[in-house]
């Protein structure tokens, strides 16, 4: 996401001076395939005694991310971490708490903001298209190849990932705090694991070398030869155990795959959200119902699994983004700006955004704003396990 494009891209504004992980062999697998001669670390304190850093990019497991931003703050340096700011909301109240007291600088990386279609949202909502926004319908569907990989690996314990609520949704939840610039103030959840880890009849370790492999619809083969992969996973397993390819099936698993919340704004905007991970096609449907229109968006992602292995009827034809606006003039598809790229096409924008200089109206997210992605992620955890609502003012205290 960032280490490629400051070497080839942002020379000029960005230099990325040493490497950091856990795990040495993969940060020297990133040497290779950035075909650089970085120093690396799997000490954090040696990497920031010894190299001059202006801003520590966090991007380890979210549960973590927590540590290495309240070490970066407290040595003086500003932060970028990757989405979400942090697991809970006792991490947020620390990693706030240290910002204060040492006035540096926190961004987090919600790219799904930069989506050209999520920035047209924003802006049609902000010239009041749609006059005040009443209700937010927000639904999104990972499917069994995308939504299987949160299963294979660290994600799938609430204790490294904070579950699919905090992990995945966060950006969900950061969108429509964005959409509805207000508060969230209370949320009730119901969450399940129905597909993946107790669910399975059979289970193994891995992937690799397992028994069930013809009769198993999740086998991956995450290995080919020569692959990026084989560098920063297979061949670094021997320090740390992490295997990429972890059973779909494990009964260690422990978060949900399916999720329904419902919760509130200050401003009165009510908002109806799910996620399922184990859908057949991969797609998002957004409706905002506002007091003089609607706005609806779905989009089908042409990894769906379906896709990429049959010629499904139809399927080619709804594949991409559409926008449609509802006003009492009538009915308008409106037109999604094109922009090339991962995620969407947003992530070459939120890198200029972070590398070159701020664009205009730049959506990139505040402290408070991950803050309140992660609050409303942990509050939908919290109302799962317990069976209430959860007031996101208790979770601040
Ligand atoms: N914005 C996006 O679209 C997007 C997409 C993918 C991942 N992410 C985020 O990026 C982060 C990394 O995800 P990933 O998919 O690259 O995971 P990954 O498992 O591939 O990489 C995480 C790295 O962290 C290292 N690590 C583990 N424990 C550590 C520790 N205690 N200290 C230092 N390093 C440690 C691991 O060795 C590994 O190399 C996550 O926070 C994730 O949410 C964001």
């Amino acid at each position: 996401m960032f280490a490629k494009p400051m070497v080839d891209q942002f020379k000029e504004t960005a230099s990325l001076v040493g490497l950091m992980d856990i795990n040495i062999k993969r940060a020297e697998a990133a040497n290779k395939i950035l075909k650089t001669n970085l120093p690396v670390y799997n000490d954090f304190n040696k990497a920031m005694k010894e190299l001059k850093i202006d801003t520590v990019l966090v991007a380890t497991r979210d549960s973590q991310h927590v540590e290495y931003i309240i070490k970066s703050l407290k040595a003086g340096k500003d932060v970028v971490t990757e989405k979400p700011l942090c697991i809970d909301a006792a991490q947020c109240k620390k990693i706030l708490k240290t910002q204060k007291e040492t006035k540096k600088k926190v961004y987090v990386t919600h790219n799904y903001r930069y989506q050209p279609c999520m920035m047209l949202i924003k802006k049609m909502l902000k010239e009041g298209v749609i006059g005040d926004i009443l209700f937010i319908d927000f639904h999104e569907k990972l499917d069994r190849l995308h939504g299987a990989d949160y299963f294979r690996r660290w994600h799938r314990v609430k204790k490294n990932s904070g579950g699919l609520m905090i992990h995945k949704s966060c950006h969900c939840f950061d969108l429509m705090n964005w959409f509805v610039d207000s508060e969230p103030v209370e949320v009730v959840a119901t969450g399940d694991l129905v597909v993946y880890g107790k669910n399975g009849k059979f289970r193994s370790k891995r992937c690799r070398g397992c028994a069930h492999q013809s009769k198993c619809e999740f086998y991956v083969d995450m290995f080919p030869e020569n692959s990026e992969a084989n560098d920063l996973y297979l061949n670094a397993e021997s320090e740390d155990k992490y295997y990429r390819d972890a059973c779909v099936y494990d009964k260690e698993i422990d978060i949900e795959d399916i999720a329904n919340v419902l919760y509130y704004y200050k401003n009165g905007v009510r908002v109806d959200f799910s996620l399922m991970a184990f859908t057949t096609y991969e797609g998002i449907d957004i409706i905002i119902e506002g007091t003089k229109g609607r706005l609806e968006y779905s989009v089908i992602h042409d990894n769906s699994w379906m896709a990429g292995k049959v010629t499904v009827h139809g399927l080619a034809s709804s594949l991409g983004e559409k926008l449609v606006l509802y006003t009492s003039e009538g009915v308008k598809n409106m037109e999604i700006p094109k922009a090339e790229g991962t995620h969407g096409g947003s992530d070459p924008l939120l890198r200029k955004d972070i590398f070159i200089e701020r664009i205009p109206n730049s959506p990139l997210a505040t402290l408070e704003e991950g803050i309140n992605a992660v609050l409303v992620g942990d509050a939908a955890n919290k109302s799962i396990k317990t069976g209430k609502p959860v007031k996101i003012k208790d979770l601040r205290k």
